[in-house]
């Protein structure tokens, strides 16, 4: 029985409120996520803003703090990018033994157009400190987390970006995505985009970026979303950030039962964090067998590519299992195993597809 829930635009449930709502993969078929087919990732319950009354406040160790409106934001010079977002918790129902945390299978991943100010530029104008280190990016939404351990008082979304990072171009103070205003669940009126970091970094309903000269430790990047870095031989506590290399199958979906002896097409998307895959490898025997798959995209940095493969289906009956690699451009693939040093976090080994060959025909 199939107990999947769907919202009315056909995105999956995985929870009613905070809205954490699931693109089902297998539908992908476009370069751009269509909106509202776009994952939805809330810790807390959406806040509302409002466009007319809303600031953007720049301040910290910065020499000329200031606050920006909205249409003096949308008056500066604006980019617009190609960047993939994914939850670093995405593919999270393949880890055996399950993990806690929503079960996420493909789909908390997707490819949009931003477009925005970039981060940058703002920095510049406020006159960033030499000796800031991090710029903290803080969002309208406010609750108590639920993992421990747990802060005394509500709090809000707020994540640290290194300096190194944010003052690249590509890091936009973005209010559209896909040529249209920023939906209301996707941040509106105004979130950062990280490109090549996991989507927790991307703070939806910024109201705030404050320049710091220590480490920022905030209860996101120390207790949710982190992992344990050997510094020395020593584990230490570190916030994630680079996305890993992912390659993913959309089609066929797990567990679907193929027609025997008929050329099948295995579709998908890969994805780098600050590199560019440069090669997809699929295997239809469970990793003993590879074969170079076609790519549908071009290179774009930060952006996914799409690819396919024919597959000719075996002739017998039986369960089969799928595979896809991506190969970045130093020359690495994909992890077959995931690293535990991630917890329930940036799940990017090969994951298996298995399939029905059937064989009543
Ligand atoms: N920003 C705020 N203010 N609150 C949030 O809960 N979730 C983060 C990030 N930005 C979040 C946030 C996470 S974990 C992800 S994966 C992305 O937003 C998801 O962005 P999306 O909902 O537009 O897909």
């Amino acid at each position: 029985m199939n107990n999947t829930r769907y919202s009315s635009a056909g995105l999956i449930i995985r929870q009613r409120e905070p809205k954490n709502l699931e693109t089902p993969f297998d539908r992908i078929d476009s370069y751009l996520t269509p909106t509202a087919l776009f994952y939805i990732r809330s810790h807390f319950p959406r806040p509302t803003l409002d466009r007319a009354s809303y600031q953007l406040r720049i301040d910290g160790a910065v020499r000329h703090p200031f606050a920006i409106s909205y249409e003096q934001l949308r008056n500066m010079p604006s980019e617009t990018r190609v960047a993939t977002l994914e939850c670093a918790g995405n593919s999270r129902v393949f880890l055996i033994p399950q993990v806690q945390g929503a079960q996420w299978e493909l789909g908390a991943a997707g490819n949009a157009e931003w477009t925005g100010v970039p981060l940058r530029a703002l920095l510049e104008r406020a006159g960033l400190a030499d000796d800031a280190c991090e710029i903290v990016l803080e969002g309208a939404d406010r609750g108590a987390p639920k993992e421990e351990p747990r802060p005394p008082d509500p709090i809000s979304y707020v994540w640290s970006l290194p300096r190194a990072k944010a003052i690249q171009p590509e890091v936009l103070i973005a209010y559209q995505m896909n040529g249209q205003d920023l939906p209301l669940d996707h941040g509106f009126p105004v979130r950062a985009i990280v490109p090549g970091h996991y989507g927790m970094a991307s703070v939806k309903w910024l109201t705030r970026i404050e320049a710091v000269r220590d480490p920022f430790h905030g209860y996101w990047q120390t207790t949710d979303y982190a992992y344990w870095a050997l510094t020395n031989g020593k584990p230490v506590r570190r916030a994630l950030g680079e996305m890993k290399l992912k390659s993913e199958i959309a089609r066929p979906r797990i567990y679907e039962t193929l027609v025997p002896n008929r050329i099948y097409t295995v579709s998908g998307a890969a994805w780098a964090g600050e590199s560019d895959v440069t090669e997809i490898q699929v295997s239809t025997d469970g990793g003993l067998g590879w074969a170079e798959a076609e790519f549908l995209d071009p290179v774009r940095r930060h952006a996914w590519r799409r690819w396919k493969f024919d597959w000719l289906t075996p002739k017998g009956p039986g369960q089969y299992t799928l595979l896809a690699r991506a190969k970045d451009a130093s020359g690495a693939f994909q992890p077959y195993d995931h690293d535990q040093a991630y917890g329930g976090y940036a799940i990017n080994h090969c994951l298996s597809i298995e399939v029905f060959i059937d064989g009543s025909g």
